[in-house]
């Protein structure tokens, strides 16, 4: 059609190419190429352009000197909602755009649409887009979850530009976009949820956030392969990453930020979901170690770090003699590259023989650690359970261990150990290194080891692992 312009996409990596091609020359994925119609017949950034009528953005009049600009802490909104507020760095900043990703079915829609009426009671403006539910589908679930306040609005819409005249019209301190795979405009011929709808999207409301102060949350489905639609397009855009990770088939869940520019990254919040919706869970070491078996090989206690909170995990190993050619690795909530190199270790440094054996590893609760504070309790698992002797019920393991077999102190000793002595623990075996740094203050005894030959040669000897 005369006045309209196309070039073709990649909808893994966003390559743009003249004409179409069958495999992308950049990121190589097969089938990846759509055509991107503009229908003004320019690229989407000049019909941005064309709207503001200046090429040029605007921008704040001079350059300020750095003591003169206030911070944002004080401006933070706090949701009400503890284990959210704990996310995002204290709570909601206005204008800041945070990401909501996870499978569909986690609680995207029930954390968001709780986060909203807790907003509104406050008596802010909140304004709830819903592009996947009804009107009365999700006003019947803010119902239930006691979300309903004077002014939460909603609006069942997946057009961008009538979105952006509700936006005008209502001026809310905050909108809610659910989801941005069913949101599309009218400037791209392109589908609802392809990478290039999904980067105009999140750019226009982008400037509308920045602009009027409006805090927009984006909530996002994870694609099979993992990651969010569009994922570099829109993860660099936003000021926050959040994922909701759990089994759905699970009652708890866990937000991660795995981005923030507002409070540190790498802070989970756990939840439990219910008939009303989710509840913050206040401590969740209890839980995580609540159906803990007694006195079975194979079962140990980590004190891992998670964002500023220590928190306490099971680790379980379970090694089993196989007949299969390749014996089976299974590493479930740990990083899969490091459990393999741990067990290079045992094998090379401890000679301990995992050639014939399965080795299946689990963090039970279904929360994933990726620190290497992990690491001597993976260690420990797998030995107690290749032994088949049970680790003390009331000692705990935290340390990385090196190539070597070395074991290294890791950060915030003291959390983790303060954590320790309020569950209950009275024993933590971690580095010699941190032990000397620890000094004799700490809140229960602390055993201290440079090697994981170490552990080995106590579960050996003792026939029983015990460290006194
Ligand atoms: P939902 O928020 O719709 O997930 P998403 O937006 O990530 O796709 O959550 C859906 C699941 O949560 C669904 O399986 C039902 C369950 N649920 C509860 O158990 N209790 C509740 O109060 C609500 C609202 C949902
Ligand atoms: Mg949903």
């Amino acid at each position: 059609m005369a006045g309209k312009r196309s070039h073709y996409e990649c909808q893994q990596c966003g390559y743009q190419a003249p004409g179409w091609l069958g495999r992308c020359p950049d990121c190589g994925a097969w089938g990846g190429l759509t055509e991107v119609r503009t229908a003004s017949g320019a690229s989407p950034e000049g019909a941005r352009a064309g709207r503001t009528g200046d090429a040029r953005p605007a921008s704040s009049a001079r350059p300020m000197l750095l003591a003169e600009v206030a911070g944002i802490g004080h401006r933070c909104i706090r949701t009400g909602i503890g284990e959210l507020d704990r996310v995002l760095g204290g709570g909601l900043v206005p204008g800041a755009m945070i990401l909501v990703g996870g499978d569909p079915g986690i609680g995207k829609s029930t954390l968001v649409l709780q986060a909203a009426g807790a907003l509104a009671r406050q008596g802010l403006t909140l304004l709830y887009i819903s592009g996947e539910e009804s009107l009365a589908q999700v006003s019947e679930r803010g119902r239930r979850l006691a979300a309903d306040a004077p002014d939460l609005y909603l609006a069942a819409e997946t057009c961008l530009e009538t979105i952006l005249d509700h936006i005008a019209s209502l001026k809310p301190a905050a909108v809610v976009l659910d989801s941005i795979q069913t949101t599309s405009s009218l400037a791209l011929e392109s589908p609802a949820g392809s990478l290039s709808q999904v980067r105009e999207v999140a750019g226009r409301l982008l400037e509308v956030a920045k602009r009027q102060e409006i805090s927009v949350w984006l909530i996002g489905h994870v694609t099979k392969e993992g990651s969010l639609a569009g994922p570099k397009a829109l993860e660099h855009i936003v000021d926050t990453v959040v994922y909701f990770e759990g089994d759905r088939h699970q009652a708890y869940r866990i937000l991660r930020a795995t981005k923030n520019r507002f409070g540190p990254t790498d802070e989970i919040g756990v939840f439990e979901m219910g008939s009303r919706g989710l509840a913050s869970v206040d401590n969740p070491s209890a839980l995580f170690l609540a159906e803990r078996p007694a006195h079975a090989a194979g079962s140990v206690v980590v004190a891992t770090l998670e964002g500023t909170r220590p928190i306490l995990v099971e680790l379980q190993a379970l090694v089993s003699p196989t007949g299969a050619a390749i014996p089976r690795r299974v590493a479930n909530g740990l990083d899969f590259q490091r459990v393999a190199m741990l067990l290079a270790v045992l094998e090379k440094r401890l000679r301990v023989g995992l050639g014939a054996s399965d080795v299946f590893l689990n963090v039970a609760g279904g929360l994933s650690v990726r620190e290497p504070g992990a690491d001597l309790g993976v260690v420990a698992a797998v030995l107690s359970s290749v032994r088949n002797v049970p680790v003390e019920a009331t000692c705990a393991f935290f340390g990385e261990v090196g190539l070597g077999g070395e074991v290294r102190r890791v950060a915030q000793s003291d959390k983790r150990l303060s954590e320790l002595a309020r569950l209950g623990f009275t024993r933590a075996i971690t580095a010699h290194r941190a032990v000397d740094k620890i000094g004799a203050g700490a809140a229960i005894a602390v055993g201290g080891l440079s090697h994981v030959g170490e552990l080995a040669d106590l579960v050996l000897s003792a026939g029983k692992m015990r460290f006194d």
